[in-house]
């Protein structure tokens, strides 16, 4: 599969979302508020357009079995998904991070001052993706099974207890947006995840963690603000609503 100059970036991200890896590693905005190709973004960020490309490429070539055709799968599939691919392997990853970042703060805080603004924000980080996981599991995914039940079943829609899908789903992506943020700032104080020289296991192995964290919370933000609930206020727009809804 070859992906172009022309191609919008965040299509390209929406369509393969293994290609976050890339976007994030060339801090290549990918978000849908950029409705710009390749050709104008490297223009613009000033990256190697060719290099770019060939490893788009290659990557989606690579990857092409493990990126499952999303469009015509139900709500539930989708979340189901989403929660096996990231949500269960992002949980794993949590808790060795946060004693990595601890202990590699502890010891080389000395020379490395930013370790602990680093072993901060992952100590944030935790609970927020905790909690928001929870929500999703809990709130807005026991909701998706309920719309794509109406609409199979052809039934009214009953009032949902958080009001319009369009409730949870600002809530998620308001989060997506806050832990993006606290991403952001742990690709910085890390250079992008550069390590100092003579980094020992643990050093390399927080990084690694990092960054792994940064391209699954990024793909997981990805797959649900472009796939997941457009397509959920889609089925909600077509379902008639209950003429008891108090919402
Ligand atoms: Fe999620
Ligand atoms: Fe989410």
């Amino acid at each position: 599969m070859k992906i172009n100059k022309t191609d919008i970036i965040w299509e390209v991200a929406s369509k393969y979302p293994i290609t976050v890896s890339v976007f994030l590693k060339y801090w290549i905005e990918f978000c849908c508020k950029w409705n710009i190709t390749l050709e104008e973004s490297s223009k613009r960020d000033n990256f190697d357009l060719d290099l770019v490309l060939s490893e788009l490429s290659k990557l989606v070539d690579f990857n092409n079995s493990e990126d499952i055709d999303l469009s015509s799968k139900t709500l539930p599939e989708i979340a189901e998904y989403i929660k096996n691919t990231f949500h269960l392997p992002i949980r794993e990853l949590l808790y060795p991070t946060e004693v990595l970042a601890k202990k590699v703060a502890m010891v080389h805080w000395e020379s490395h001052k930013e370790l602990y603004e680093i072993r901060d924000i992952v100590e944030g980080l935790v609970p927020v993706l905790e909690m928001h996981f929870d929500k999703e599991w809990q709130i807005l995914h026991p909701m998706l099974n309920e719309l794509q039940n109406n609409f199979d079943n052809n039934t009214e829609l009953k009032p949902l207890h958080c009001g319009s899908i369009k409730n949870p789903i600002r809530q998620m992506e308001s989060e997506h947006d806050n832990y993006g943020d606290m991403l952001l700032e742990l690709k910085k104080l890390t250079s992008n995840y550069t390590l100092p020289d003579g980094a020992c296991r643990s050093y390399q192995a927080l990084y690694a963690n990092l960054q792994k964290l940064e391209e699954d919370l990024m793909r997981h933000t990805n797959l649900e603000n472009f796939i997941l609930h457009p397509r959920a206020i889609e089925i909600e727009n077509k379902i008639s609503w209950n003429s008891s809804c108090g919402f």
